[in-house]
């Protein structure tokens, strides 16, 4: 089982998770403000348990949701995650990125921060080739952390989120990929 890996950045620790970042997970998926994209906010009782399933996935594979930690004063400021995507579409199978940040830390950064040096992460130490990030059409705020990251989108791509309904607010989703600098292996 590989140890979990730390990604820092000048401000931040990407880290594997402790007990005490469960109340914060917990929390933070309460927040409407957060979750007015993803479909529904977390009970308890289910934040808890993805929590679990989502830190064994962390430290089975070495990648997947990372806690972000603020150095200055060590408080939890949300999460990142590298993972493949969990469903079928076009443009699958593929890796995506993706972040979600407590709401009193929104607006300083963090995310684009974060996501910056995991995408770095995905590209020096997984090796991968291309990372995708999607969202709902109506989340100007994660789309902007995609296009701070230098992701681009071609609207040939813009897809019908499968979690959603036929008709929901959040069923269309917006697809921005990042591809690797570095030459392929041969
Ligand atoms: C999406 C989300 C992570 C974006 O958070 P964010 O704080 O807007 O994004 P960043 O961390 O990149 O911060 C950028 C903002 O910080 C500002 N900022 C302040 N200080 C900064 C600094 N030192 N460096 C960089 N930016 C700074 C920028 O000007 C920018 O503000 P603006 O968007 O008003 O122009 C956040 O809104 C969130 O968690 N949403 C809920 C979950 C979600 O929807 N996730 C995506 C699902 S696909």
């Amino acid at each position: 089982m590989p140890s979990v890996p730390t990604i820092e950045t000048p401000r931040l620790t990407l880290r594997g998770w402790r007990d005490a970042d469960v109340e914060s997970w917990v929390r933070m998926n309460a927040h409407p403000r957060v979750t007015e994209f993803l479909g529904q906010s977390l009970t308890r009782e289910a934040a808890v348990s993805r929590a679990a399933v989502i830190r064994a996935e962390l430290e089975h594979n070495g990648y997947g949701w990372w806690v972000a930690e603020i150095k200055d004063g060590r408080r939890f400021a949300g999460a990142i995650v590298l993972r493949d995507v969990p469903f079928e579409a076009r443009f699958t199978p593929a890796s995506e990125i993706g972040w979600r940040l407590a709401f009193e830390h929104w607006g300083q950064g963090y995310a684009t921060e974060a996501a910056a040096a995991a995408l770095d992460f995905a590209f020096t130490r997984l090796g991968w080739r291309e990372v995708v990030a999607f969202t709902a059409a109506m989340n100007l705020r994660s789309q902007r952390v995609m296009e701070r990251l230098g992701m681009t989108r071609d609207p040939a791509d813009d897809f019908e989120h499968p979690a959603f309904a036929p008709g929901h607010r959040l069923r269309h989703h917006l697809l921005y990929r990042a591809m690797s600098k570095r030459a392929p292996l041969r």
